[in-house]
């Protein structure tokens, strides 16, 4: 036999090294998820997770071991572990298995991360005329970046002892002892495996401590104590408290410095779900497109959070744009973010006498006029003055802009930094700026020398004023707090929209919250603030969250669907100057896909008299109307389920909102409703029809004779101006002291016109 030539065994060296190294990068981290958890005992599912990984890597124990990262148990079955791509292929193959994913980073929904710094109470958050002393009996669990136990937001001064029911811990670490536990902040855990196997970087206090601010402030916004005379350096001065400030806390901390791993995040869900926390808030969540339920760890967990009686609440994106909405299971609310009545403004005076108002958190002061130029005619070196306009790094000439204002653009892509901008403008010796920006029109901004926002319109005012000037100025003044301005609430240009593109039947987001420039308490770890005001659907979240609290404390026995619906059928879809919401930027009326329901009524949600419940099985039935068939179903539940009783299609499934997608020429729907209010209590039927379509609901009253009686009534559709797209219209049960609105939204099927070929 010839010996091998030297290429050839060049080859065959190549070939071997060539293959460790994919065996050694290839390696990713993947969720194996295998549905709901039934009687088997815990050892027994613990030795099943590591046959699994033994089988796939030949045999060798100690690499399945250490391939191993969690066991998931309580809340549902499954594991996280590190294979090859070809190990997860054959796992997902394995009898039990519903779906193999990767390990993916979710985002909190904290608008601009690099501009996080600064939020508001809402002052609508009135204790209602009812009885909601039983808020210490209601666990709020917050999976976000942990909290700072110190903040006076989390005192449980005169707070009763912890609920029995309570079965959480408190997790010792980096400066967090079982001390900084009290019978407020009742529990705290953190998850940090999902990361490590990700990302080298390392960590501020590994431990349930926030180094972020992030979960300090969604915490105390959702169940803060009442603190009074707080303020983000001496702005919307006032007292701040959470929706629910006598309700308990338990931290689940997934969230480190560069985001949450989705296998941190079903591991906090597992143990939440043991713990007994009654409602879980979660201001992140997957961008979008999201992929399908059961291969996204939010809606996994929040599936078998809400079989176990568990309220999610989440965040519905920062994204803006048609179709972006995320966080789309029909078994969570998803909550979009609106502005308050409260803006942080700033007055630009120019040297011509016209004065515009934009939007800052600045308080740098500017003394008199300075001479103002644009960006564009500032360009250094080798920058197109196009480039210089955004104000980029090292773009400007500092030769022309020291001493003076610069006005800078901005794309409105979460790319840029309008923070950044501010210290390019400063480095290249600029005095002040003004950003030209109309996507993310009134988000308040910290900037690091006298500056403010405004929208394309006054700027261009601004510009033409510079251009037909020969020595132009103006003035910058400090930020100013008003109150009451006008209209109020709007839904903030990057709150995420509908339609939900997984299931177009159910509407996204269900509700708004304002999110907008909020104040609440932070971590004084990285910025030396103990409150900051800052802008975000993750904000927006935990408003929801604190108010299905209160629900919750007012009426314990209620299912997480039943309180979702009170809070969406009281809804208000009118602005406080009585007309329809509008949408930033440009103002444009608001529709179900901007808003879902509505604008939260924390006034209202206690008393919404008619209820849309759903149970666990409701959304297995919903399962197999999208399309899953039986063994996909059971292997989910883990039970005998059947997809026997089916409805027609996803929009029968029992929701407080009414889509109908792809109508011909007439459909029905079906819907139940349980009288939580008076015993004998009549309700009578009200349809703003979507134009275009008639709307015939039957019965057209409703005549209830006692608590908890449940009716059902179909809505039908029929089409008698077909025109594409989507209209919108409502359905209102009311009597005298109460209204139960659900938003309808109806897609007609286009005409086809094949005929005319
Ligand atoms: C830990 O506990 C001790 C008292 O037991 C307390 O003095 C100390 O401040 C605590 N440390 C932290 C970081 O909370
Ligand atoms: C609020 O705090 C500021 C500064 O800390 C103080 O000057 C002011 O007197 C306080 N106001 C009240 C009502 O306590
Ligand atoms: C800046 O502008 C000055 C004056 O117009 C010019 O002499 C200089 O070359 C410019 N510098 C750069 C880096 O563009
Ligand atoms: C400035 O003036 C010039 C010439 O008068 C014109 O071409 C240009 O469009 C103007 N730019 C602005 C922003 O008004
Ligand atoms: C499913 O049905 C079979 C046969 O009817 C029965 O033996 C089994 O116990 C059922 N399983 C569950 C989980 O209900
Ligand atoms: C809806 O109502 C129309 C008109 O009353 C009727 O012709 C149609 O059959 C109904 N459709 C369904 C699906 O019930
Ligand atoms: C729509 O409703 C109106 C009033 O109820 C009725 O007169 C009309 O015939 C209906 N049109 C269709 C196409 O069903
Ligand atoms: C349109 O109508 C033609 C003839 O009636 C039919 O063959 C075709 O499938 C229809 N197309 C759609 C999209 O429904």
């Amino acid at each position: 036999m010839a010996p091998l030539s030297c290429r050839k065994v060049f080859y065959l060296l190549f070939y071997v090294f060539v293959s460790e190294l994919r065996f050694c990068f290839c390696s990713k981290v993947y969720v194996v998820y295998m549905g709901c958890r039934t009687n088997e005992n815990l050892d027994e599912i613990l030795r099943q997770n590591h046959n699994m990984l033994t089988v796939v890597h030949g045999g060798r124990t100690m690499q399945a071991k250490a391939s191993h990262i969690y066991s998931y148990t309580h809340g549902f079955k499954g594991f996280a572990a590190k294979l090859t791509e070809e190990q997860a292929l054959t796992i997902a193959n394995m009898p039990g298995v519903v779906s193999v994913f990767q390990n993916l980073k979710r985002r909190l929904h904290t608008t601009h991360s690099w501009d996080f710094m600064g939020l508001a109470t809402d002052k609508a958050m009135k204790n209602p005329g009812h009885n909601t002393k039983n808020q210490d009996n209601v666990i709020v669990g917050f999976i976000d970046t942990g909290i700072w136990p110190e903040s006076p937001s989390f005192s449980d001064q005169d707070m009763p002892p912890v609920p029995a029911k309570w079965k959480g811990r408190c997790q010792v670490g980096e400066a967090f002892n079982v001390s900084s536990c009290n019978r407020k902040l009742i529990g705290a855990r953190y998850y940090k495996s999902g990361y490590e196997a990700e990302e080298d970087s390392t960590k501020m206090f590994i431990s349930p401590r926030d180094s972020s601010g992030h979960g300090s402030h969604t915490a105390s916004t959702a169940a803060g104590r009442y603190v009074p005379n707080v303020s983000y350096n001496g702005l919307a001065t006032g007292g701040a408290r959470g929706g629910a400030p006598m309700a308990r806390i338990a931290v689940y901390k997934s969230c480190w410095d560069s985001g949450c791993y989705d296998v941190d995040i079903l591991a906090a869900f597992d143990d939440a779900i043991k713990d007994g926390v009654d409602i879980l808030s979660l201001s992140l969540g997957p961008e979008s497109p999201q992929g399908d339920y059961f291969s996204d760890a939010v809606s996994i967990g929040s599936f078998h959070a809400s079989r176990h009686g568990v309220m999610v609440v989440s965040s519905v994106g920062n994204e803006g744009y048609k179709g972006s909405a995320t966080n789309l299971a029909p078994w969570m609310i998803t909550v979009g973010a609106s502005s308050t009545d409260r803006d942080f403004t700033s007055d630009i005076i120019l040297g011509d006498g016209t004065k515009y108002q934009g939007e800052s958190l600045s308080h740098s002061k500017m003394e008199g006029f300075k001479r103002i130029i644009p960006a564009s005619e500032a360009n250094a070196g080798y920058f197109t003055p196009y480039q210089s306009s955004y104000c980029l790094g090292s773009s400007l000439n500092s030769t022309k802009t020291t001493g003076k204002i610069v006005v800078c653009r901005h794309t409105g892509s979460t790319s840029e930094s309008k923070l950044e901008k501010s210290q390019v403008v400063k480095e290249a010796g600029g005095l002040g700026m003004i950003l030209i920006d109309d996507a993310d029109k009134d988000m308040a901004i910290p900037f690091v020398i006298p500056a403010a926002i405004v929208g394309t319109k006054i700027g261009e005012r601004i510009l033409s004023y510079i251009n037909h000037t020969r020595e132009a100025t103006a003035q910058i003044f400090p930020v100013q707090t008003v109150i009451g301005s006008q209209p109020a609430p709007r839904i903030t240009s990057f709150s995420s929209k509908g339609p939900n593109s997984l299931t177009r039947e159910i509407l996204k987001p269900d509700i708004t919250a304002p999110g907008l420039n909020i104040l609440a308490a932070w971590s004084p770890a990285t910025k030396k603030i103990n409150f900051n005001i800052i802008s975000g659907t993750s904000m927006a979240c935990p408003h929801v969250t604190g108010i299905a609290a209160l629900i919750k404390a007012v009426h314990p026995t209620w299912s997480p669907s039943a309180i979702k619906s009170a809070i969406m059928t009281t809804a208000t879809t009118l602005g406080k100057n009585g007309k329809s919401i509008t949408v930033d930027p440009d103002g444009r009326r608001g529709n179900p896909f901007d808003y879902g329901s509505g604008f939260v009524d924390p006034l209202r949600v206690l008393n919404p008299g008619l209820v849309y419940d759903a149970q666990p099985r409701d959304y297995k039935t919903f399962l197999c109307s999208i399309g899953y068939d039986e063994k996909l179903l059971r292997l989910i539940t883990r039970d005998n389920s059947t997809c026997k009783h089916s409805f027609r299609s996803a929009s029968n499934l029992n929701y407080p909102s009414i889509t109908v997608t792809d109508l011909k020429h007439s459909y029905s729907i079906m819907r139940t409703v349980t009288n939580v209010g008076k015993p004998r209590s009549i309700y009578r039927a009200e349809v703003s029809a979507p134009r275009g379509i008639n709307v015939t609901i039957l019965p057209e009253r409703l005549d209830f004779h006692s608590y908890l009686q449940k009716m059902d009534f179909t809505v039908n559709f029929t089409v008698t101006t077909p025109s594409k797209g989507y209209r919108f219209g409502s359905l209102t049960w009311r009597n005298r002291d109460i209204r139960v609105t659900s938003p309808l939204v109806v897609q007609v099927r286009p005409p086809n016109l094949s005929y005319l070929r």
